[in-house]
Order: structure tokens, then sequence, then C-alpha cells
């Protein structure tokens, strides 16, 4: 039985939960909510959904397959499995460009994780008072985000819980945490789907979400789309790498993948159909509100409810929970790595946030001072997102799929996945050769206006 020098999950479970922790997270309410209302709803989905089942299983199954097989950090797994491959180790460059964009993430992702924490702490306050913690949501949010003292606390703040956890060890804080939080979180979001429900906005949400308007897709649609998918899986910047070399030797990866996509699809549409009725209720525009939907539609209902600082405050503590084991999983690969050139875990943690925290004042800032930057028509938070979401991660994601499909050796290969049997073998095969890398690649081609 082999293990890795970092430590492993206690059991297949652990991995699941920390797995699920990863890819449920801001991704799955936060931007699903607005990508999918800047990219037109229903035919959004669709693709959304479509790029999960093609290429995002296969990928993930083949991301977190390499983390196992080589057990060090995704830098080094990579470049041993190489070797042995007899291939040339400059197929590092997938653990690079992951270390790079799992740093880009954290920065932006922290500052909107402090947006919850700053929530969280309203609501909590608001018990103690007559009326609603918030009762003009637009107004609140606005306030939030034009302070950029406030915008920089919570920041750093998020940035500082995501070193503390990291820098302890992965296993007992998150695992645990995790295992419950995701119910809780599941159960207050299909309370929110039942007051949507009966809000009397239902059917404009469900046509809206699930009625494809094929008009509205443009070559820029599917690259959002793709991103999306990417970024709510955690895919293609190698965490799941990570995660996977921690991943005992019996358990069956493609089982365990398949869960932890159906879990995060779960949560993302049931996030949209508690989110839009109340948009729609409140005559909201979910085309211009951009990253504050979600912290503007769901306060605004939460000031009509009966007890709506309570839900308030249950469900931006679990937002934050959810963003916390998101934000755990961007800096273990890029720790485990340093770790492996010697230095400490503590040492190698702080480092690594420091520097993404220190990128995030950028982000905070394009809500302030910098709000009039602008870069090929996107404000700094915006373009760092682009780059990270929709060329990093489909890179990542392809280099993943190619290196899995063709470079690994038969032998490791069928040392991870020996339990399938042929017939799904050969259709995963399949897709990590030819129907992924050729996906993702027509995207990107479209993306950029070549095809
Ligand atoms: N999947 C996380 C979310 O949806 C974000 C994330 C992206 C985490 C990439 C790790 C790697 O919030």
């Amino acid at each position: 039985m082999s293990v890795s020098q970092h430590g492993m999950w206690s059991s297949k479970l652990g991995f699941l939960l920390a797995a699920v922790g990863s890819a449920v997270g801001l991704g799955n309410i936060w931007r699903f909510s607005y990508v999918t209302a800047e990219n037109g709803g229903g035919a959004f989905v669709l693709i959304y959904l479509a790029a999960i089942v093609i290429v995002g299983l296969p990928v993930m199954i083949a991301e977190v397959m390499l983390g196992r097989a080589g057990r060090q950090s995704p830098i080094h797994t990579v470049a041993t499995l190489a070797r042995e491959s007899k291939a040339s180790t400059g197929w590092a460059w997938i653990g690079w460009s992951g270390l790079i964009c799992g740093m880009l993430i954290l920065s932006f992702y922290c500052v909107i994780a402090g947006w919850t924490l700053s929530y969280g702490t309203t609501y909590l306050l608001g018990l103690f008072t007559d009326g609603p913690a918030v009762s003009d949501a637009g107004a609140h949010f606005g306030a939030l985000t034009s302070s950029t003292g406030q915008l920089l606390f919570w920041h750093f703040l998020f940035v500082a819980l995501t070193v503390f956890v990291v820098a302890r060890g992965v296993e007992k804080g998150i695992e645990s945490a995790v295992r419950l939080m995701i119910p809780s979180l599941f159960l207050i979001l299909i309370a929110l789907v039942i007051y949507g429900m009966t809000s009397g906005h239902f059917m404009q949400t469900l046509n809206y979400l699930f009625q494809p308007d094929f008009s509205k897709v443009t070559g820029q649609t599917l690259i959002a789309a793709l991103g999306q998918a990417f970024f709510s899986l955690s895919l293609g910047m190698a965490g799941l790498m990570a995660y996977g070399a921690y991943v005992p030797d019996k358990a069956s990866l493609p089982r365990l993948c398949a869960l932890i996509c159906t879990a995060d699809t779960a949560v993302a549409l049931l996030a949209g159909l508690a989110i839009f009725p109340i948009v729609f209720a409140f005559a909201l525009d979910p085309h211009t509100a951009g990253p504050g939907l979600v912290f503007v539609a769901l306060p605004t209902a939460f000031a009509q409810m009966g007890w709506g600082d309570l839900y308030g405050l249950a469900f931006f503590t679990l937002l934050a929970f959810a963003a916390w084991s998101s934000t755990i999983s961007l800096v273990e690969g890029g720790t485990a790595y340093l770790v492996e050139q010697g230095l400490s875990r503590p040492v190698a943690a702080v480092a690594l946030g420091g520097g993404a925290g220190t990128l995030g004042i950028l982000s905070a800032l394009s809500f302030t001072h910098l709000k009039d930057v602008s870069l090929f028509g996107r404000n700094l938070m915006d373009n760092i997102d682009f780059v990270a979401s929709n060329v990093l991660l489909p890179l990542g994601g392809l280099g993943i799929a190619v290196f899995a499909g063709w470079i690994l050796s038969e032998k490791l290969r069928h040392e991870q996945l020996g339990g399938l049997s042929a017939a799904t073998y050969t259709v995963w095969l399949t897709l990590v050769r030819y129907v992924a890398p050729l996906l993702i690649g027509l995207i990107f081609l479209s993306s950029i206006g070549l095809i």
C-alpha cells in the first residue's frame, strides 16, 4: 500500500467530503447565478450540464487518478509519472499552471468570501435588535463594496482562515467541518427553494433556467459554460490531483468522482431555483446585478421572511464554510510542493496565502479606487477571474486529459482504473483521448475568434 508523505485521508469518505467541500463553494451559488444571468439563462445551463458530463467527469477521474498514481504534490507527481512513462518531465507544466491558477483564484475568491463573513456578522448582530438586520439590501451591499477598509479587512481575515487550516494539515479540520456543513447547506437551500416555490415566481424561474434559447449562444457562451464547469468542479488547477494523492489504493475513483459531480451540480441547480424566484419577485435585473446578485437578492427575501435574520445567519455562515473548504484546496497543492522543497508546512502556507492575499488587493480595489480601470471591457477582478477560470482551468484540463490519455503508460492507467469493466474503461479512455481535448480545443479557438 503506497502512502503520501503529506498524510492520507482516513477513508474514502474522508476524500469524498474534502473533494465535495472543494467543489461546492461560491462557484455554485455566487458565480453560477450571476454567470447564468449574464449568459441569458436556459441555453447556458444546458451547455454547462453537458460540459460536466462529457468533459468534467472524465477529466476529474483523470486528475484524481494522476494524483493517486504519483502520491506527491501535483508538480512532482506529473514529473515522476512522465519519467516512469518515458516522457518529458516538461509535462510538469500542468502542476505549475495549477499552482499559479490556484493563487489567482484565491486572490479574488477571498474578497467575495469575505463578504459572506461580513453578512454573517450583520445577521448575527441583527438577532439582538428589532426589525430585519438588512432592510435595504441594495444599499447594504453598496456600503460594503464601496468601503476599501471593510473589503480589505474581510478579505485578509478569510486569507488568514485559509492559511490556518492548511498550515495544520488538512485531514482533521476539513474532514470534520465538511461532514457537518454539506448536509446543512443542502437543507437550507431546500428551505429557500420552497420559499421560492411559494413566492409565485417559480414558473418564470423554471422557464428562465431550463428553457434554452439557442439564439443567445455565441462562442462566449460556450467558453463561459466550460469555464463555469471547470471552476465549479475545482477542475484543471490540480487541486483535486493534490487531494487524489491522499486517497487509499483500493477506493474506486470513477464512482467517487461521479458522486462529487452529482453533489456539485445539485447544489448549483438548487441555488438557481432558490435565487431566481426572488430576483424575479422583486424585479431585480439579473443581467446587470453582476457579482452582487446573491448578496442583494437573498437579503431582500430575508427581510420579508419570518425569522429572516436567522435564515440570513445560517445561509451566510454555511456559504462561508463552503467557501472555506474550497480555498483550502486552492493552496494545498502549492503547499505540498514547497514542503517537498524543504519548507515547513506553516511557512509554505503563509508564503502562498500572503502572496495571493496581496494580489487580492487588486480585486478588492476593483470595487472602489480602481473601479474605472478597465482592460478588454472588464475590471481588474473580472480579468483575473477570466484568465484563471476561462483560460488556465480549461488549459490545465486539456493537459490533464492528454497526459492521462496519451502519455501515461497503460500499466499505470490500469493500476488505477483496473476495477472498471472493459466497456466503461474504453468509454472513459475515448472521452479523455479524443472528446475532451477536441471540445476544449474547439471552444478555445472559437473564443479567441479563430473559428
Ligand atoms: N469549486 C470551487 C467553487 O465552486 C472553487 C474552486 C475552483 C476551488 C478551482 C478549487 C479549484 O467555489
